[in-house]
């Protein structure tokens, strides 16, 4: 291997604060920090404190200042509209001050929360980004869920206004925001004030009293505002991830520490320079749409993809080759999953061979594991490098990948490549001691963690040093498990707690279990993922019914399926629900989920030590064949 990388990697993790205070001169500061790192206070660690920024003057103002103001910053492309459009930099800081202004109409104040609950439109990126201007903290929230998370998110941010739409659109149906948006209005405990709808045009709505208004009444009076000077400890925003229970995380982003890394991702990682046009096939509502729909590609100044569709269906499974023709992409990054659909539908490439992909340099994947035959049939069908790289909703950039602009290394087929700069990622055992190479055990990161990743979690400082920094002391606990070969690359094999991740969708099991828990019929239950060739995994529940029930069985498992729709969402796709005598649990009680899942994926599994009655193994094995979960 070359020194480049191993050079710069190094350096990283003896002198961090030099390190990134270097790279903290390629961003706009209105005052410079002087203070790099705060360590006074572990786990809680505080970058470029005492810097003077602000998110969205760099993402668009400085661009505009520094001559680049015709330059296109964002294409929508909507194959299930039919609507395409391009915002140069300057247009889209126009629209965006004058958002900022009615935001300001509307009361929102630095600090304020607002809840950004749309479909993949510029309107979504320009209300994320005023909240940036004025200093509001956004919380965006996926439109598959259901009006329960919705609800608790408002509950949890306290937010002030949410900024919503008529409609989406899904490829089979439309989706109705307003039931949402009313359901979630009911169940939550804390009061909006004011719901903003943006009109889809053909799908307006009938808007209701005075605590609703449209987005373009929103902007009639409106002003247009400058950038608010923050300090870099300020939050961006919010966004909640699963947790361990059905109670979401709400992670919080600084404003300084996440400018910094995340555009020097852009060049490092990805080779993105500024006269590139990058697209990140994903949605908004998660963080690889925040940082790499939104956020880095802004702050570096070259192009951004917005693209409302899918890999399939939209109309076909050529939609991705089209929009890097189109476009000129050079670069992609989406799930192993939106892949594996296309492969599923089109396995010979024949709608890759209509289009002109002579600029498309490469492809990255992240979201869940890359399995090593999806890779090799991307990597022959684009003739490109095929990028496998790890991060998570905490950390808001790759914990490792193969940086790409720094020094191509060579891949290793289930491997996510290596520890990127600034992270110093370890393996420890359960005997709280590191691992070896090769050894398996905990994924950890020694602290301090780099910039950009969560300072703390909204309003929640216990929550996070008991949940992440707890477990392993001076680490932050991934609970991703895994193994480092002698080589440093970085093997993930799976979570540690109750995560599961479905079409690249990080969903709780605890928190599907906590709405079957509520039907009336279900004394106990268990939500386990199993593996599913195209969404990674897929949830299925088990349970048992409460005794003297006399409604039939179908109907239960319907009515369940239902409930889960309705108060998670379509997201978790969960579709399979079976009716088991008893569930296995071990001595003291706890169910053996874990031993339910290698039994329904058809792995090697040991008979645990403290299990109560074994012979209910046996019954859901053979209920999990009987539901044709399990092949004989
Ligand atoms: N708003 C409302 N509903 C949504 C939604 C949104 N933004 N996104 C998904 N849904 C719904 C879908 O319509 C579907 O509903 P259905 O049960 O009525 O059919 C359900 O949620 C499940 O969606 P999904 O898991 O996306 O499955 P799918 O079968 O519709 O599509 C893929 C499968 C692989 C094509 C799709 O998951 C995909 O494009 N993945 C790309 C990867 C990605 O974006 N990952 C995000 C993190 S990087
Ligand atoms: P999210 O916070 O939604 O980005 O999900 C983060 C989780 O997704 C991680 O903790 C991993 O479990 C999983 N994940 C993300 N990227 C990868 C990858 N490249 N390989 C394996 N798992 C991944």
């Amino acid at each position: 291997m070359s020194d480049n990388f191993n050079k710069i990697y190094k350096d990283s993790l003896e002198k961090p604060e030099e390190f990134w205070r270097e790279i903290s001169n390629d961003i706009f500061w209105f005052k410079k920090p002087t203070k790099i790192l705060n360590k006074s206070n572990p786990p809680f660690y505080k970058w470029f404190e005492d810097g003077v920024t602000n998110t969205c003057y760099n993402a668009l103002d400085v661009h505009v200042e520094n001559g680049k103001g015709n330059k296109t910053a964002l294409i929508y492309d909507s194959p299930i509209t039919g609507k395409k459009s391009k915002h140069s930099y300057k247009e889209l800081r126009d629209k965006v001050s004058k958002f900022a202004g009615a935001l300001i109409n509307q009361g929102i104040k630095k600090g304020d929360r607002v809840i950004i609950y749309m479909p993949m439109i510029p309107e979504a990126v320009i209300a994320m980004l005023a909240c940036g201007r004025i200093g509001a903290i956004h919380s965006v929230v996926f439109g598959g869920f259901a009006s329960n998370e919705l609800a608790s998110r408002i509950d949890d941010s306290q937010a002030k206004i949410l900024i919503t739409a008529s409609c989406g659109y899904e490829p089979n149906r439309v989706v109705e925001y307003r039931p949402l948006v009313d359901g979630a209005i009911k169940l939550a405990k804390h009061k909006l004030t004011k719901v903003i709808f943006y009109q889809r045009e053909g799908n307006e709505i009938k808007l209701n009293g005075p605590n609703e208004i449209s987005w373009d009444e929103s902007l009639s009076n409106a002003k247009s505002i400058d950038c608010l000077e923050m300090n870099s400890n300020d939050y961006s925003y919010i966004l909640y991830t699963s947790g361990t229970t059905g109670i979401p995380k709400g992670i919080v982003r600084d404003i300084g520490g996440h400018i910094v890394a995340l555009k020097w991702t852009m060049k490092n990682i990805y080779n993105i320079d500024e006269d590139d046009i990058w697209w990140s096939a994903s949605d908004i509502g998660w963080i690889v749409g925040h940082s790499y729909i939104v956020y880095a590609p802004l702050f570096k100044g070259c192009t951004t993809v917005l693209f409302e569709g899918k890999p399939v269906g939209t109309p076909d499974a050529g939609a991705f080759w089209k929009i890097i023709s189109d476009y000129k992409v050079k670069s992609l990054f989406t799930a192993p999953t939106a892949f594996r659909a296309i492969k599923k539908e089109d396995p010979k490439g024949e709608y890759f061979s209509k289009y002109d992909l002579s600029n498309f340099k490469s492809l990255f994947l992240a979201g869940e594991r890359a399995d090593p035959d999806t890779i090799k049939w991307a990597e022959n069908l684009l003739n490109v490098p095929v990028i496998d790289h790890w991060w998570q909703t905490e950390t808001s950039w790759a914990i490792s990948s193969n940086c790409t602009g720094i020094e191509m290394l060579k891949t290793k087929y289930g491997s996510a490549c290596k520890a990127v700069p600034g992270y110093d990622v370890k393996v420890i055992k359960p005997d709280q001691t590191l691992a070896k190479p090769n050894e398996m055990g905990d994924i950890v990161v020694k602290l301090p963690l780099p910039p950009g990743t969560f300072p703390t979690l909204w309003r929640a400082d216990e929550r996070y040093k008991n949940n992440y920094m707890s477990n392993y002391k001076g680490y932050y606990q991934t609970y991703d498990a895994g193994h480092i070969d002698d080589d440093g690359y970085i093997w993930i094999m799976s979570r540690t707690d109750d995560i599961i991740n479905v079409a690249g969708h990080r969903l709780s099991t605890g928190a599907i279990e906590e709405v079957l828990s509520e039907h009336q019929s279900v004394a106990e239950c268990a939500v386990i993922g199993i593996a599913d060739k195209l969404k990674g995994q897929l949830p299925i529940g088990l349970i048992a019914l409460k005794a003297g029930v006399e409604k039939d069985n179908d109907s239960i498992s319907k009515e369940c399926v239902q409930m889960v729709r309705d108060k998670v969402g379509p997201v978790a796709a969960f579709k399979t629900v079976i009716i088991v005598k008893r569930l296995p649990k071990t001595r003291s009680g706890k169910i053996l989920r874990g031993t339910v899942r290698k039994i329904a994926d058809n792995e090697k599994y040991k008979m645990p030590a403290t299990i109560d009655d074994p012979a209910i193994l046996d019954e859901i094995k053979e209920d999990l064949l009987k539901n044709k979960i399990l092949q004989e």
